[in-house]
């Protein structure tokens, strides 16, 4: 990870969590070495949502829902996650632990790739998360950018890679990251950040026409 372990843990060390099942679902992720965003970017994920006004989340790759659910214990009694993902299993875990903290009502799974999915979704979200297979991320940009509502927030997760961005790429993968990153940083309507939060975190808030000056 690209913060130094010291600083990783002091951030854990303030980071205390909404509900007793996301403790349960890390101890799941890293039985699976499943990747998860970590409680840190829970935190900065339940901070967007309660700062701006976000009814509507779409995040696509929620694997076994522990962001999702970060997202759905911020979310007020009638604001809706929708989750993509394709491994039928990893929605099944998610629907045991959004039941058991009576999260269910705010959650809707579709089972699927994104980037076939998210181009037949009709509604706009205020909050869109990104974090399928990295190859896929410069493919599914314009069909992510399409479903946000003007001043809503992109979200996307590990577009530091462990640093190896700033090098020559080594991988597919992180080839695919920058090519992503290039994409945000050239769009005229997307204002961005890069946050070097455990694996990096992408903001992105899309502007009015107004706004492109
Ligand atoms: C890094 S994990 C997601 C972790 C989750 N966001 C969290 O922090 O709890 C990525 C997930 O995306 C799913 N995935 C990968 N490519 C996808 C795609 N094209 N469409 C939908 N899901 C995808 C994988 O099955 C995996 O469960």
């Amino acid at each position: 990870m690209i913060v130094h372990p010291d600083i990783e843990n002091y951030i854990h060390s303030l980071t205390s969590l909404p509900d007793p099942v996301l403790e349960e679902m890390a101890r799941e992720g890293e039985a699976r070495n499943f990747p998860i965003i970590g409680p840190a970017v829970g935190r900065l994920l339940v901070t967007l949502i309660q700062f701006g006004h976000v009814h509507t989340v779409l995040e696509c790759g929620s694997g076994f829902g522990y962001s999702a659910l970060w997202m759905a214990l911020a979310l007020s009694e009638n604001a809706r996650i929708t989750c993509i993902e394709t491994d039928e299993k990893n929605i099944e875990r998610a629907k045991y632990y959004f039941e058991k903290a009576g999260q269910s009502h705010k959650v809707s799974f579709i089972c699927g790739n994104a980037l076939e999915v998210v181009p037949t979704l009709k509604q706009t979200y205020d909050l869109i998360v990104n974090d399928i297979d990295k190859e896929g991320y410069p493919l599914i940009l314009p069909r992510l950018v399409e479903r946000l509502r003007t001043g809503g927030m992109l979200v996307t997760d590990n577009v530091l890679r462990q640093g190896k961005v700033t090098g020559p790429a080594s991988d597919p993968a992180t080839a695919a990251v920058q090519e992503y990153n290039r994409l945000l940083a050239e769009a005229d309507n997307l204002w961005n950040s890069f946050i070097p939060l455990r694996d990096g975190v992408g903001l992105s808030v899309k502007l009015s026409k107004k706004d492109k000056g």
